[in-house]
């Protein structure tokens, strides 16, 4: 079987010459590359192979303690291979899944992040902590499009070139139509976000005040709490399973008097749980967000700084309910160490990243003795590496 759409993407510039090797794939890594080993004992992760799989792979980087390759033929295919939908696989940078049955992604999600957790936290996740997922395509309710020539494209994995796209099987129907339709402005770059509900919107730099209001600006409904945004800001970008994740981290939360939100974005999490605490404080970096987080929840002292800025000159020791949801990098040290030490009553901890997560969690456990109260996965974004997870910390 011959892997037609290569995955050279990465690794092409740092191959000289590329040694080929055939390999038999052990198990999936965090990340969606397939895990081995060479003869000589060193870990080797395969991009476009699955478990099992016995591939052709070209070598392309060659560390003292690790090899990374491609999977250039596929030799004997697992049966949980599939044809790539979109063509533009391996080469736009998003779905390098695609080649793998979503019900075998769910399985590679859960089996490597256990794996992660095992091995750089020394903590066993929950016995089957929980999956949430929804459709496989046509989930992605945001987007950013680079101009290229009458229509729109994405950027190239690693590099500066633009992909024409005129459809994209993981974006909403709403987005695939505005894309066709074409009827946005001839600007270099736009964030466009659909909100489930009808309403299409778009940011561009430059834009003026009065396009801004008329176009950016959007609101999403979570069950009842209708949460304004605009498509310039940070929103989660999968409409369908967010729902669940509210619910995981209103369960989680219960009741209380003082909740604080840091990675607050536009007040998100405190927008759906403000019923339920008397003092609220939402803490954001992103300047922009803070006209949302004082619309979604005036109640709340919404303050526009660094979480580990806010942490270093506020005591969070009276909180009965902590959340952060910082970006993929993970919580900044100060910031961890700070509320490691204040010991909220409950603390939730939401991450884009399961390595970052486990790393930090790493951190607490050894340097503070938390442990995992309940884990919670979110398959977010299907056809890709990428995955949600909902931790609930306590200090023990
Ligand atoms: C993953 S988003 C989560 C936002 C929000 N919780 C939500 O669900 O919509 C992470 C947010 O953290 C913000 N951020 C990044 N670094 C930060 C920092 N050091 N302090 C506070 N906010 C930060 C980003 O601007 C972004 O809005």
């Amino acid at each position: 079987m011959n892997f037609r759409r290569s995955h050279k993407r990465n690794f092409s510039k740092e191959s000289a010459p590329a040694e080929t090797v055939t390999l038999r794939m052990e198990r999936m890594a965090q990340g969606g590359d397939a895990l081995t080993h060479l003869q000589d004992g060193r870990v080797c992760f395969v991009s476009g192979a699955l478990t099992g799989e016995l591939a052709e792979v070209v070598l392309s980087q060659n560390k003292k303690d690790f090899a990374k390759g491609f999977a250039k033929r596929i030799l004997e295919p697992s049966e949980f291979r599939t044809e790539p939908q979109c063509p533009f696989y391996g080469k736009c940078g998003g779905c390098s899944m695609e080649h793998a049955t979503f019900e075998f992604q769910l399985e590679a999600y859960r089996k490597s992040i256990e794996e992660l957790f095992r091995r750089f936290a020394k903590t066993e996740l929950p016995a089957s902590w929980k999956i949430h997922s929804g459709k496989p395509y046509g989930y992605r309710n945001r987007a950013r499009l680079v101009r290229i020539g009458k229509g729109w494209g994405f950027r190239e994995t690693q590099s500066h070139n633009v992909i024409p796209v005129a459809q994209c099987k993981v974006l909403t129907p709403a987005l695939n139509k505005a894309l066709a339709a074409n009827t946005f402005p001839n600007v270099p770059e736009l964030s466009v976000f659909d909100n489930g509900s009808g309403k299409i919107s778009y940011y561009y730099k430059g834009m003026s005040p009065a396009e801004f209001e008329k176009c950016a600006m959007n609101s999403v409904q979570i069950g009842d709490a209708k949460i304004s945004m605009d498509s310039a800001c940070f929103f989660q970008s999968n409409l369908e399973v967010l729902p669940e994740l509210v619910e995981t981290v209103k369960k989680a939360a219960g009741t209380g008097e003082y909740l604080i939100d840091l990675f607050s974005g536009v007040g998100f999490f405190a927008t759906v749980l403000k019923k339920n605490f008397k003092k609220i404080v939402t803490v954001e970096r992103e300047g922009k967000a803070l006209f949302h987080a004082n619309k979604n929840v005036p109640e709340a002292h919404n303050v526009s700084s660094p979480a580990e800025d806010w942490l270093a000159q506020n005591d969070a020791s009276g909180a009965d309910v902590l959340i952060v949801d910082p970006p993929r990098t993970g919580l900044p040290s100060s910031a961890l160490e700070a509320i490691a030490k204040a010991n909220p009553k409950k603390w939730i901890y939401i991450s884009c990243d399961p390595s970052t997560l486990a790393r930090d969690f790493r951190l607490l456990s050894e340097n503070f003795g938390y442990k995992i109260l309940n884990a919670e996965g979110f398959a977010f974004y299907p056809q890709t590496p990428h995955f949600e997870m909902f931790l609930e910390l306590k200090r023990v």
